[in-house]
């Protein structure tokens, strides 16, 4: 049982600059939190001050009720994995898995138990005899998570641990993962710089920028309702495509307008923008890719657009555009409904016709980059 909380947490460095910012978060017992966000945003540094290698600068971190800014790490119940897997390279499988446990002067039996346990959730149950030189990068890394399961933590901390495998590996690992959260039945946090990692894994995910958090909330959420353009162009892949656009708002009812062409609202974000007070005004809209409706010919409410692009991707085509207005958009089109002559048309230089339904809009102001309706 472990709940996460940090408090106005802030970390500055010895160089004096502020990393982490009024850092506010409340983490659930058993909840499975991902910090996404680039390089560079204080995700390592957030989780290591969780993990005691850390100090925290102003705020505090609570595990459960305790303050813990204070505890020294062996005393925080918690278990960390690093991108780097630090196995003891001299010593077994086995007896890498047991270490933390012969620290703790545990019995014989019961160490033997717990190696087993772990290397049979993770599969290396025949790699046991083995040193880690002999492992290929996906066993090693099995093996690192294993250490920090036989330890029982309360709190399971990853700091990407999938980065330094290949592809292939990582959408292995990566679903094994959610398997073993479903086992171990801890509380999780995981860090990564791949958004993708992040919708698939995370309950809640939380998107950092510059040691600042820019949302939090379940990747379907981040996914449907980004609060800000940050968000909105890191989730999601390709990115969104963004466009210079005016909300025009007549009697009660608001439209969209971008090149020549105007898109009416829905009831909902009529209801919405009305209550918020919002008037007309310029507007960056959001749009993405897989949302973006293709026309092979011009019909009413249609922007004409110029295809540079096409990337063949199997099941569908990224058809890169440009309107007009030299605004670049990407198109995601599934393949499996063109026709051959559909195919054919869809060359450099062709022009092509895209429109939006109201409901994928996202609508962003240009000067503070919040969703004018969820920012
Ligand atoms: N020991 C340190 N001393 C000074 N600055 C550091 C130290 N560790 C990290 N930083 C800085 O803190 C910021 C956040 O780093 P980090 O937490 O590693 O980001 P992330 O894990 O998101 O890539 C970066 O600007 C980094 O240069
Ligand atoms: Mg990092």
């Amino acid at each position: 049982m472990a709940s996460v909380t940090f408090e106005h947490v802030k970390k500055v460095y010895d160089n004096k600059v502020e990393v982490v910012h009024d850092f506010n978060l409340e983490i659930k017992d058993k909840e499975f939190i991902v910090f996404v966000g680039p390089s560079g945003c204080a995700k390592s540094t957030t989780m290591r001050m969780v993990a005691g290698l850390e100090d925290i600068t102003d705020g505090i971190i609570k595990i459960n009720d305790r303050v813990v800014n204070d505890v020294e790490p062996k005393d925080r119940d918690i278990a960390m994995v690093f991108q780097n897997y630090a196995l003891y390279p001299h010593i077994t499988v086995y007896e890498n898995l047991a270490f933390s446990l012969r620290l703790r002067k545990m019995k014989n039996e019961e160490v033997h138990k717990k190696v087993c346990e772990a290397a049979e959730i993770l599969g290396i149950t025949e790699y046991l005899g083995r040193k880690p030189k002999a492992l290929s990068g996906g066993q090693r890394q099995r093996v690192a998570i294993g250490r920090a399961i036989v330890r029982d933590p309360q709190v399971f901390l990853m700091d990407e641990p999938l980065s330094n495998l290949d592809a292939k590996l990582r959408n292995q690992m990566r679903s094994e993962i959610i398997l073993l959260r479903k086992r171990v039945n801890t509380t999780f946090i995981y860090v990564t710089h791949d958004q993708t990692e992040a919708m698939t894994l995370g309950d809640r995910i939380v998107v950092m920028k510059d040691g600042w958090i820019m949302q939090v909330g379940t990747p379907q959420e981040v996914f449907d309702t980004p609060h800000n353009l940050f968000v909105a162009g890191f989730i999601g892949s390709p990115q969104m495509n963004f466009l210079k656009a005016k909300l025009e708002k007549e009697g009660s009812t608001y439209s969209v307008s971008l090149l020549g062409v105007k898109i009416p609202l829905n009831a909902d974000q009529n209801d919405a923008l009305a209550k918020k007070g919002i008037g007309s005004q310029d507007i960056t809209l959001g749009v993405r890719p897989e949302h973006t409706t293709a026309l092979f010919d011009n019909q009413s409410n249609s922007i004409e657009c110029t295809i540079l692009v096409n990337e063949m991707m199997g099941s569908e085509l990224h058809l890169h555009l440009k309107t007009k207005n030299d605004d670049n958009i990407i198109l995601r089109l599934p393949t499996i409904d063109l026709t051959k002559e559909q195919r054919a048309q869809l060359t450099y230089g062709n022009k092509m016709y895209i429109t939006f339904q109201a409901k994928v809009m996202h609508l962003f102001d240009p000067k503070t980059e919040k969703n004018l309706i969820y920012g």
